[in-house]
């Protein structure tokens, strides 16, 4: 059989041997009699299938369990806007740096919640980003809750090739298109979200890590749905979470480790401070 590689925007290749192991456990999967779409939520099987793909994100990523494994609906663009209502309000600021459009659209979303500063931004005429700020040129405000970044540009092709020193502030990273790609120091942030469709299974669940002390920072009064507080203090099920998702991005993230983990990615061949120009014309 032919397999196609989609090079086009939203969901990228699952390996194969993931989705031939679905496709073997349709009907069946792990001797239940029917799919992981259809046992209870609530059932022994699919809980530790959900504990363990938790476990399984902290060990690729190497953090420790004061870091919270949230699985979220509503795609990464969903946490454009629950970051914000989470840890914002009307008195309550925040640093966003702009390198693209993904960035561009979490201020736009932020802007409703709290008073948003951008520490830095790239954003030329006819709204072209061509290159990441250096550690230099960004202008932290010192009374920003959280600075939050795009570690990689999806539409633009730029890639942060650093990790911002944000002077002890609380590092955010909107990690969509590029997580679990190359070894990274996860623990230098206290989030990071990534819809799961491009790097580690399919659409439908986004994962999000948050550790502990950023957490208790959150707001309580929200609607249940959109509090990270709940998201932690249920498990990720409080209402039905998105289980075949789940169940794929468990067995991606099984291949990924069989293989090696992140240590075995590709090593970056750009500059550290990486710009990327396009061809004139
Ligand atoms: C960096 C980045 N952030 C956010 C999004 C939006 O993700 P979603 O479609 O899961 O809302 C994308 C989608 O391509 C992206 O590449």
């Amino acid at each position: 059989m032919k397999r196609v590689i989609n090079y086009s925007a939203g969901p990228a290749g699952i390996p194969v041997e993931v989705l031939e192991q679905a496709r073997d456990e349709m009907l069946d999967w792990n001797g239940t009699g029917c799919s992981v779409m259809e046992v209870s939520h609530r059932g022994k099987e699919y809980d530790a299938l959900h504990m363990e793909t938790m476990d399984l994100f902290r060990e690729l990523a190497g953090l420790g369990k004061d870091y919270h494994v949230l699985f979220t609906t509503g795609g990464a663009s969903t946490q454009f806007m629950m970051l914000p209502m989470n840890f914002l309000g009307a008195s309550k600021e925040a640093d966003y740096i702009v390198t693209g459009n993904w960035a561009k659209a979490a201020v736009k979303e932020a802007k409703r919640y709290g008073k948003i500063s951008l520490a830095a931004t790239t954003e030329l005429e006819g709204e072209r980003f061509v290159s990441i700020p250096r550690q230099g040129e960004l202008k932290l405000n010192p009374a920003a809750e959280y600075v939050h970044y795009t570690s990689n540009n999806t539409v633009e092709g730029t890639q942060w090739h650093y990790i911002p020193d944000v002077k002890g502030k609380s590092l955010v990273c909107d990690m969509s298109s590029d997580i679990f790609s190359r070894p990274l120091d996860f623990s230098k942030f206290s989030m990071i979200y990534a819809g799961a469709q491009k790097n580690l299974g399919p659409s439908g669940v986004t994962v999000v890590a948050m550790k502990e002390d950023f957490l208790l920072k959150a707001q309580d009064d929200l609607p249940t749905m959109l509090s990270y507080k709940v998201f932690k203090e249920k498990f990720s099920m409080h209402n039905t979470p998105p289980c075949f998702s789940i169940y794929i991005l468990n067995l991606t993230m099984k291949w990924l480790k069989k293989n090696g983990g992140l240590s075995t990615a590709p090593k970056a061949t750009t500059p550290v401070w990486q710009t990327w120009i396009p061809a004139p014309g």
